[in-house]
């Protein structure tokens, strides 16, 4: 039997965009009507069926729950707050509170308001105005909730968005994508000096687990150099004030992190290659079977993340983990090994204080569509009817009684890690 900590938070994850349905207010909805991203039309309904959400969680036993604000939603048009849209978000924390849910918010998780992308986004450093009045919002408005993210994998955003052009604003620009970095970390900057004292500020990083694609001198630099590069920068950038980018070195206010968010999938093979643009090439792990996304899964990664991120000395969360499949058996095993590798972690003194699963429900997988389905609850997008999986009461036990049973080890865990 494995046993988490009292108050360790075993939860879920969700962000607005991906659930709610209806975001007509966002980049992401203004694109999609331009034919540049699949629709997510009503996506799960959530925006009316969020108090159905919350049912389930408290029904299966879950104890947290991460989700984010639209901005687009409260900011619809320039210096136009939405008030109803606020309350609604205040609805939701009540609402988990109420029913012994620990929340956990985030601010901006991938999408923007479209006036605000329109403008240039993050890439124009006086647009940061902006961000500092929906912070100030949110700041004077929300209540009730402890854990607040400033932003959803920040580093992701710039790459998706600036450098592979796969995400809105669509650019391949290297110069450009290293200049919004910068400026989310001067936004976090701004946001932290808003935000700390009222909540505990913390901000969430996905780390995928990189490793040489073999033994050489070369793939071992580029394997260390993308880790860097793609796992720490920014981090290093918000704790020492110089942010080393991709070409140049940014100095950016250094601020503080109250927490720190560990979003983890998968392993990466690293090769260095000789091209002068392009230091290297990153290609799957095939450690596994591919996930629905064509990820290898690699529990052990789960671990060498935390280890890598107890070096900042900050309470460390797993803001997000989960597996896109059909096979549920799968999923349930996905949980059961990556919870024992959390759980050794926490035994070799990590302070890590909970754990979030990736997704509660079935969700619009950005430029993914609706096919990749990482709920613990499936989600019929004709009717909106949800369906809890096996795996939805396998983690509903396992976070009701705050462990892992031996019998479920037995089955699906790894044995001696
Ligand atoms: C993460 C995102 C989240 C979800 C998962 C699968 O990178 O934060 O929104 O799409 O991947």
């Amino acid at each position: 039997m494995l046993r988490f900590p009292d108050g360790f938070l075993l939860g879920t994850a969700t962000s607005s965009y991906q659930i709610e349905g209806g975001n007509v207010w966002s980049d992401w909805w203004y694109w999609a009507e331009k034919g540049k991203l699949p629709p997510a039309g009503k996506a799960c309904n959530s925006w009316e069926l969020y108090e159905r959400d919350i049912e389930f969680m408290a029904e299966l036993g879950y104890r947290a729950y991460r989700f984010s604000v639209e901005w687009g939603r409260v900011f619809p048009e320039e210096g136009r707050p939405n008030e109803e849209a606020l309350m609604r978000y205040q609805g939701i924390i009540d609402l988990l509170n109420e029913n012994g849910i620990t929340p956990m918010l985030t601010l901006h998780h991938f999408t923007l308001p479209t006036w605000f992308a329109l403008k240039g986004g993050f890439e124009r450093e006086e647009n940061l105005e902006h961000w500092r009045s929906y912070v100030e919002l949110i700041a004077d408005n929300i209540e009730g909730v402890e854990l607040v993210a400033t932003f959803n994998e920040p580093m992701v955003y710039a790459v998706a968005s600036y450098v592979e052009g796969m995400w809105p604003p669509f650019r391949k620009n290297p110069l450009k994508a290293e200049k919004v970095a910068a400026n989310l970390i001067k936004a976090h900057a701004i946001a932290y000096e808003i935000l700390h004292g009222k909540f505990r500020v913390g901000i969430v990083k996905n780390r995928p687990h990189f490793i040489p694609a073999s033994d050489s001198g070369r793939d071992r630099k580029a394997a260390e150099e993308i880790d860097y590069t793609f796992n720490r920068s920014m981090l290093d950038g918000i704790m020492t004030g110089k942010f080393r980018g991709f070409m140049r070195t940014f100095d950016v206010p250094p601020s503080g992190l109250d927490w720190l968010g560990m979003n983890y999938y998968n392993i990466i093979k690293v090769k260095a290659v000789r091209n002068p643009l392009k230091r290297f090439a990153v290609e799957d792990a095939n450690v596994s079977r591919k996930t629905d996304m064509g990820w290898s899964v690699y529990p052990r990664g789960i671990y060498e993340g935390l280890k890598a991120f107890s070096g900042y000395n900050l309470p460390l969360y797993v803001t997000e983990n989960g597996i896109a499949t059909l096979d549920d058996e799968w999923r349930i095993e996905f949980i059961v090994q990556h919870l024992q590798y959390v759980h050794r972690a926490l035994e070799e003194g990590i302070d890590v204080r909970g754990y979030f699963y990736w997704s509660l429900i079935d969700n619009y997988e950005w430029a993914e569509g609706f096919r990749p389905r990482f709920g613990l609850i499936e989600v019929d997008y004709d009717t909106f009817e949800r369906k809890p999986r096996r795996s939805a009461h396998v983690y509903g036990e396992i976070a009701k009684n705050g462990e892992v049973s031996d019998e479920l080890l037995e089955k699906y865990g790894l044995g001696e890690i």
